[in-house]
């Protein structure tokens, strides 16, 4: 057992913060450097955090510091090859979602904790927070029944002003739009639930905001065992929700939230066939922890001290980016069936997403 992981974070933006504050929360972790590029923005975060050390970039932090954990808190673009330093410095690497730009990133990325024996953990949140865990105990043990029909909806808002910042919307810089941005968080939740997946079918939107990549985008996604899934995605929607709705044999299971939640926001609704004394063993009982970085972190934390596997919550991170990936290469198909053997012999959505958007704007 490790006694203290020593952490840093690269890229010291918005997420940082969430990632420091849990590292401050982990007793045996502590965050000892830090780089980003601009230093004015690094020493204002360091300051706030405990007065880490800072360093103008991610080899002179590696070659100094040594840390046990490289937080990776860039833009998705920068991902593969600070992950891959930090894998060849001996280190552990969290990386934040989407884990890399495209899929053959992401496997020099996992060839790279590998080859280090080292550990990649994938922040996806959304996974964690003890009711999903109850959800996927559920599921997973039969006690529903067969799950058959699912929806799953990430219905946001992004106005005009949030697409004008030069890197958002396009293709080269943002890698795709609402499906890869901001979908891919309800989209892996899905995911976590429900398994792997074994064929998709998608369409991309542009319905009013200034893009290159999609405002909106709908799917059909199959999971193993039979499971029909409907994806929408959309950053045009006044009323924002994150929502996944599962029917199975013996119940209904949603969820409503919108960046992140707790008991409340789940319910277990029986089939008019089950009886109340088995739908009350379904309740949601014993104390509640949100989803989040906070459990999510820490799990990994636990993991990386006693040397046991990562947790269900931190691996697996290119399951929803290659559901995210087929709905770009099925769009870019006419809407053509993509199956995961189709994906992984794809000859251009593996490096890249760029794809065919409808656009539906009426002319300006
Ligand atoms: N898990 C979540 O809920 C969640 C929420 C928001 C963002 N994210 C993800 O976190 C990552 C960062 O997003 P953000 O919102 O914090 O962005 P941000 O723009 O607020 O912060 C990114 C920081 O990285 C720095 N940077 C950029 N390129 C760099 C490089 N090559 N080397 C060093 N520093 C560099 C920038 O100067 C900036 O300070 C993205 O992958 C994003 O998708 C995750």
């Amino acid at each position: 057992m490790t006694d203290t992981l020593r952490c840093a974070i690269v890229g010291t933006g918005a997420i940082a913060h969430s990632h420091a504050a849990a590292i401050a929360a982990y007793p045996h972790a502590q965050l000892v450097a830090v780089t980003d590029h601009s230093r004015a923005t690094a020493e204002t975060f360091a300051v706030a955090f405990g007065g880490a050390a800072v360093y103008d970039d991610l080899a002179a932090l590696l070659a100094a510091e040594h840390p046990d954990v490289v937080h990776v808190c860039t833009p998705p673009g920068a991902h593969p090859a600070q992950v891959i330093a930090a894998f060849a410095a001996g280190a552990h690497v969290v990386v934040e979602k989407p884990p890399a730009p495209s899929l053959d990133q992401l496997q020099e990325m996992t060839d790279a904790a590998t080859a280090a024996d080292r550990q990649l953990a994938v922040v996806f949140q959304q996974r964690t927070g003890t009711a999903a865990a109850h959800v996927k105990r559920l599921l997973d043990s039969g006690a529903l029944g067969r799950p058959l029909v699912a929806q799953c909806q990430t219905l946001w808002y992004r106005d005009a002003a949030y697409f004008a910042v030069p890197w958002r919307g396009r293709w080269e810089t943002e890698g795709g739009g609402t499906t890869l941005g901001h979908a891919i968080h309800q989209i892996d939740l899905l995911a976590f639930l429900l398994g792997a997946w074994t064929r998709v079918e998608g369409r991309l939107w542009r319905l009013d905001r200034e893009t290159q990549t999609e405002d909106v985008s709908t799917a059909t996604v199959v999971f193993e065992g039979g499971v029909v899934a409907q994806v929408v995605s959309s950053t045009l929607s006044p009323r924002e929700t994150s929502s996944i709705r599962i029917d199975t044999e013996k119940a209904t299971v949603t969820v409503d939230h919108l960046y992140g939640h707790g008991h409340d926001n789940w319910r277990i609704t029986p089939a008019p066939h089950v009886e109340p004394a088995e739908a009350a063993g379904w309740d949601l009982t014993g104390p509640e922890e949100g989803s989040g970085h906070l459990p999510l972190l820490r799990d990994v934390f636990d993991a990386l001290r006693s040397g046991a596997p990562l947790p269900a919550t931190a691996e697996a991170p290119a399951r929803s980016l290659e559901i995210v990936a087929a709905i770009y290469a099925s769009a870019d198909a006419d809407g053509q069936v993509i199956t995961p053997a189709v994906l992984a012999a794809h000859p251009t959505h593996r490096t890249s997403f760029a794809s065919t958007v409808i656009d539906l704007r009426p002319p300006r």
